[in-house]
């Protein structure tokens, strides 16, 4: 994670971003603080990445990278308003030599930004949003990298441009999803592979209900998204909702500011 602290909309590179509404830097903070204390609080293990002034979306550190059994795949990122994140994450795996392998990629990709992993469905599944942000061609870089076949989808509706926005993995074995993000083809696809989906809907998505972080029990989960929290809450998990109100200005909710590192 990294926090907020030079969090501001001063350029617009997603549908969500204007640069003429007001963000409260210090209220993004505290709502960052909560998110991350809530994370240490459920027993997680918190790294934290030293803010740059220069880098205002540096909040959104899941973009950073996308790992899995302690292989690094490195982000490239499409616009040059983030370019200089990547290095900053990628001394963060450099630097623990013994934990992680870190993969250089060659293309564009925003790592758990536009990938998920879901361990226990088909032996590990990734799977892969294209169409904003992620060039397809990384895809077959991260399956190489990887070791795991990695599932192309193409995200269709610009309020949700990266993966993250639209589908998310619950637990080991299962995704909830909003269909109207993806390509008619790549709903197919979705429908073959978890047909047990949970579907959310467009508010859901709209509410960034679908930018989630579960650790199979507990569901982090923005605030705004209640309709969908109390579905979850329904099927036996335990939503834990997050107000990021002030992040939701830069386009990204809770799983955006959280790279899950799978060492
Ligand atoms: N303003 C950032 C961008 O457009 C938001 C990134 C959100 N991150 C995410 N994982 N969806 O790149």
């Amino acid at each position: 994670m990294c926090p907020p602290t030079n969090f501001v909309v001063e350029y617009a590179i997603n549908a969500w971003m204007d640069t003429s509404v007001p963000v409260d830097t210090d209220l993004a903070v505290k709502q960052w603080s909560v998110l991350r204390d809530t994370a240490i609080d459920l027993g997680h293990q918190v790294h934290v990445l030293e803010p740059q002034s220069t880098l205002p979306d540096m909040v959104f550190a899941a973009n950073g990278a996308f790992s899995i059994d302690g292989v690094a795949y490195g982000a490239r990122f499409r616009f040059a308003q983030r370019t200089a994140e990547a290095a900053l994450h990628r001394a963060f795996y450099e630097s623990r030599p013994d934990e992680w392998h870190f993969v250089e990629p060659t293309t564009i990709n925003e790592g758990e930004g536009d990938f998920a992993y879901v361990p226990g469905a088909h032996g590990g599944v990734i799977l892969a949003g294209h169409g904003f942000r992620t060039e397809p061609t990384a895809h077959i870089e991260a399956q190489e990298a990887l070791n795991r076949p990695v599932i192309s989808l193409r995200l269709v509706d610009p309020r949700f441009y990266h993966l993250d926005t639209a589908l998310a993995a619950i637990d080991d074995d299962n995704i909830v999803y909003y269909p109207g993000a993806f390509s008619a083809s790549s709903q197919a696809v979705l429908r073959q592979l978890f047909p047990d989906a949970i579907h959310a809907t467009e508010d859901d998505a709209v509410a960034f209900g679908l930018n989630l972080v579960s650790d199979g029990q507990h569901v982090l989960i923005n605030s705004e998204s209640v309709a969908l929290a109390e579905r979850l809450a329904a099927l036996g998990y335990q939503p834990i909702p997050i107000d990021l109100s002030e992040l939701k200005k830069g386009g990204g909710s809770v799983k955006c500011c959280m790279a899950e590192l799978r060492a």
